[in-house]
């Protein structure tokens, strides 16, 4: 028996609490995702495949503005949003890490 190829039932477990389920919407199309936590969303989308718009990776630009309708996250910085803006739900997909472990994002609507 190999046991580098045993599944640790605790690894296991947290690499699936790393896991956030993410529904998206961008130029009509609804995809879904999978993010790790670790992971800014904009990578977790390009990684994914998903052409999703964006341009200095810093939250300075607002290229990478998107709508948050279902879910919580957080944003590491934020040189673009005012108050107003982070009140109607957007999000910059650069700089946001997930909080909740559900997230719905719609680029089409804001
Ligand atoms: S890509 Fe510039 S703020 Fe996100």
């Amino acid at each position: 028996m190999n046991l580098n190829e045993e599944t640790n039932p605790a690894e296991a477990q947290n690499e699936q609490s790393n896991i956030v389920e993410v529904r998206l919407t961008l130029n009509g199309e609804t995809k879904y995702i999978q993010w790790k936590k670790q992971t800014p969303l904009l990578d977790a989308m390009l990684n994914a495949g998903i052409d999703a718009p964006h341009s200095c990776c810093r939250g300075t630009c607002g290229t990478c503005v998107c709508k948050l309708e279902e879910g919580e996250v957080r944003l590491k910085r934020n040189f673009v949003l005012s108050e107003a803006h982070i009140q109607q739900g957007l999000i910059l997909a650069c700089v946001a890490v997930p909080i909740s472990a559900s997230i719905k994002i719609n680029y089409d609507k804001f």
